[in-house]
């Protein structure tokens, strides 16, 4: 998908004004920029849960209007939460949920969600409750839910801040692997130089405005 003159004001004071983004299918892309520069903003518009004040996007060989294109970025695009968001329920149950909500259910929601589970190394975690998973661990369920309802695009929104070393490792390692597998990513970071090699490019934010580096 590529997105043209993305515009987001907040209190008269503009955030996010992209000229053009293009997101390649399987390309991995890293957001850099400092706190407050609008990257949170950016993944919201690209995800359907934020209205712009301008912005449309290309897919599929059409030119919609971000109003146009909302329902379809549902199902295309899913945004991780910097603080994982899960459900207050069983690491299976989590991950079971938007496989139900595709319809499917009985054996086969029962083998995708085991398959998923073990694509995680999150098997030992299955039966335990969300409330009682550290933070890498709840990071890498939220990465597993997202990745099972096989979106286009995966947006994950500081996926590593505040981890230690190991979780983040962990988390890169799932990364990866969806990389591999063809995912296209978005990975944002305050800092420029975490996750190298890890991206096909990487854009900085400044003042709103993409710049590539
Ligand atoms: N709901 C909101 N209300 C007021 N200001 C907001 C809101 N969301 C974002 N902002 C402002 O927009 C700017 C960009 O925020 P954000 O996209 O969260 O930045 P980042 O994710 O890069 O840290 C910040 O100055 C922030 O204060
Ligand atoms: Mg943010």
């Amino acid at each position: 998908m590529i997105w043209r003159t993305v515009k987001v004001s907040v209190g008269g004071r503009p955030v996010v004004d992209v000229d053009t983004m293009t997101i390649a299918s399987g390309q991995c892309i890293r957001l850099a920029g400092s706190n407050g520069s609008g990257k949170t903003t950016l993944l919201k518009v690209i995800a359907g849960l934020l209205k712009p004040d301008n912005g449309s996007v290309e897919m599929e060989g059409q030119l919609l209007e971000w109003v146009e294109a909302k329902k379809i970025l549902h199902n295309k695009v899913v945004y991780l939460h910097q603080q994982p968001y899960l459900f207050d329920t069983t690491v299976t149950k989590n991950i079971e949920y938007g496989l139900r909500q595709q319809g499917v259910k009985g054996e086969a929601l029962r083998s995708q969600v085991a398959e998923a589970l073990e694509w995680a190394q999150l098997t030992h975690l299955a039966d335990r409750h969300a409330r009682q998973l550290s933070g890498g661990e709840s990071q890498r369920v939220a990465l597993t839910r997202g990745r099972v309802v096989h979106p286009e695009v995966l947006l994950l929104d500081e996926p590593t801040s505040g981890m230690d070393a190991e979780s983040r490792n962990k988390t890169f390692e799932l990364v990866h692997r969806l990389r591999e597998q063809g995912m296209a990513m978005i990975l944002t970071s305050h800092e420029l130089t975490e996750e190298a090699g890890l991206s096909d490019m990487t854009y900085e934010i400044v003042g709103g405005k993409l710049r590539s580096i």
